[in-house]
């Protein structure tokens, strides 16, 4: 089963690359391992999740497994943020972030001799150092205990960053279009739940390498993408953040500027309150990064979504967590040319002339996004019946004749798709996965209009049946919007559990928190060696849905 647009490039002779030809014409026959249209329409409504929450914190925190690798641009002239122990610019691989609070809460000293081996701490280590991960209490701490504890980058030179000298926040500006990599989710989460997965087993496989383990993660990333002309890795916590490989190239210096230490009344250092103010300036961004800051080529978006993969969660308890532990080393060797093929093609000005598809699913969110949830909830057969008219109308011509409406469903599928072309092999993918996720959402919605619309006798029951219609499209879509708290009061934040920050509630039904109740609050995410305060950890369990799925409305 080729696609239409798959044939037509095909014949113009656009597809020459022999992944790019697998793409067009493999449907899944088992002597060659490739991405197929029948993959992409099997998982559409995880691919359309993936095109939409791309470079937004909130929809990325919703579906914190990441499965996809974009290839984007960091337009020349943006401002980038990095917080650090000395005023010098790192000589080699190091951290950016978009936010100036996440920069700020690493701008602090760091011990300035090698760390002694474990159950010989030193005194003379500041004190987010002296504690194995399990005892470090406060989530901001351990963001900063990841890159500067036990697996985390080496310490400096002796004597730089002694203990009593402050922090520096760096901000710098990218003298040209710099090439990145986006990684997907909630990819800088240091979990176990498979946030590394797209790092440890697609990027560079290492099954056995720790969560912890960030210096020698991002130096092989880092060699892969140097190996594929990048220049750095996005990624995302609380905030996003880029792996930046050489911090020479492609940056300028704009300012060093020592921050408060932990005596002056000009300090931030008090954690609940920078936690409150990083997860407001990352809450900032949940519906992008803004500024275009980062411009995604969806075109050579590389997703395992694509392929026949087993991506099944052996953790039976989250089954909608996709994980790529079942997959062979073989498989994520073949996706991981794709990935290469694709960074290797990326043009400093190539992203601009891609498919705007998070354009077209931000079109089908706003006309499907708030009405679904509006009508799994209604009681009333009256209005429920009014929305599906308001929403099926546009597709049906009353004067035609069209038995079981085929054509006016078919009209649906096809409605938000024609506004673009496919070119790349992807495209042709993306294309299959958001035309399949469509015809879902239109045969629910005719199903509907069959049980509330065209039987003029309509009761109670068919009220309850079009519901129950609506509510298993609402499951399977699961769309981040639902999960949005609606407007907080100027001293809260809609707040998502965000690595390393959150408890089990703040990922299921996220909330509006001040800065009191936010604090300590970390119960959600699992790494081995990192527990909750009472090391009594239950796993994340979802709990009971509240009445039928329903979100704050409007209406
Ligand atoms: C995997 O990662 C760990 C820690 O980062 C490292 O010690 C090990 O050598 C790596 N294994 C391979 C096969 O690269
Ligand atoms: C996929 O993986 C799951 C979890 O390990 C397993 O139960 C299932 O049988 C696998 N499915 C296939 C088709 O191999
Ligand atoms: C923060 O929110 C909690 C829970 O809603 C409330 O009890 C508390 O008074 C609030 N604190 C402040 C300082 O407003
Ligand atoms: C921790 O677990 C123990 C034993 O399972 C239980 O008795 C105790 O109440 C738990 N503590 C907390 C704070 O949940």
């Amino acid at each position: 089963m080729i696609s239409r647009p798959s044939l037509a490039l095909l014949a113009a002779g656009f597809v020459t690359s022999t992944a790019a030809a697998t793409a067009a014409s493999n449907t899944g026959s088992s002597d060659s391992f490739g991405p197929t249209i029948g993959s992409a329409r099997e998982n559409g409504p995880q691919i359309f999740n993936a095109i939409y929450n791309a470079m937004r914190e909130f929809g990325s925190a919703v579906h914190h497994n990441g499965m996809s690798i974009f290839p984007g641009i960091v337009p020349e002239g943006v401002l980038l943020y990095h917080g650090t122990h000395t005023q010098e610019v790192p000589e080699s691989l190091e951290w950016l972030a978009f936010e100036i609070e996440h920069a700020q809460g690493f701008a602090r000293p760091r011990p300035s001799h090698p760390r002694p081996p474990p159950g010989k701490d030193s005194p003379r280590d500041p004190p987010e150092f002296q504690t194995p991960l399990q005892d470090v209490n406060h989530p901001l701490e351990l963001t900063i205990a990841m890159r500067d504890g036990p697996g985390g980058r080496p310490p400096p030179p002796p004597g730089e960053g002694e203990p009593s000298s402050p922090g520096y926040l760096h901000t710098y500006q990218a003298t040209r279009p710099l090439k990145m990599l986006y990684i997907d989710g909630m990819s800088a989460g240091k979990t176990d739940m498979g946030t590394l997965d797209t790092q440890d087993l697609l990027l560079v496989t290492n099954r056995s390498r720790p969560g912890f383990g960030e210096w020698d993660r991002s130096k092989d990333l880092c060699n892969l993408a140097e190996e594929w002309g990048i220049d750095g890795l996005i990624r995302m916590e609380p905030g996003f953040e880029i792996i930046y490989c050489h911090f020479r190239d492609g940056l300028k210096l704009l300012s060093a500027r020592a921050q408060a230490d932990r005596e002056d009344p000009g300090s931030l250092t008090d954690p609940s309150m920078m936690m409150f103010q990083w997860a407001t300036a990352a809450a900032q961004r949940y519906h992008g990064i803004g500024g275009s800051r980062v411009v995604l080529d969806y075109s050579s978006m590389v997703s395992a979504f694509f392929y026949p993969v087993n991506l099944t969660n052996p953790d039976h308890e989250r089954p909608e967590l996709p994980r790529l532990s079942q997959a062979t080393d073989a498989e994520l060797a073949t996706m991981r040319e794709r990935i290469a093929h694709n960074s290797f093609m990326l043009e400093p000005h190539h992203a601009r002339h891609g498919v705007d598809w998070q354009g077209v699913t931000d079109m089908v969110v706003a006309r499907y996004g708030d009405r679904l949830p509006f009508m799994a909830a209604t009681d009333s057969p009256t209005l429920f019946r009014q929305e599906v008219n308001n929403l099926l109308n546009v597709y049906i011509d009353y004067a035609e004749e069209d038995e079981g409406l085929t054509a006016a469903k078919a009209r649906c599928s096809e409605y938000y798709l024609q506004p673009v072309s496919p070119r790349t092999p992807e495209d042709q993918l993306i294309h299959a996965g958001i035309e399949s996720t469509l015809t879902t959402i239109c045969t629910a919605l005719f199903d509907a209009r069959k049980l509330v619309v065209e039987d003029p006798e309509a009761d109670e029951p068919a009220l309850a049946a079009g519901k129950e219609i609506i509510q298993n499209l609402m499951a399977v879509l699961q769309w981040s919007k639902w999960k949005e708290c609606g407007a907080c009061k100027a001293d809260e934040v809609c707040f998502i559990a965000m690595w390393p920050f959150g408890n089990v509630e703040d990922h299921f039904h996220p909330s509006c928190l001040n800065v009191s109740s936010m604090s300590d609050r970390r119960s959600y995410w699992h790494m081995p060696g990192w527990g909750p305060p009472d090391h009594n950890r239950t796993r994340p369990q979802p709990p009971p849905p509240r009445e039928g799925l329903v979100h704050q409305q409007q209406y």
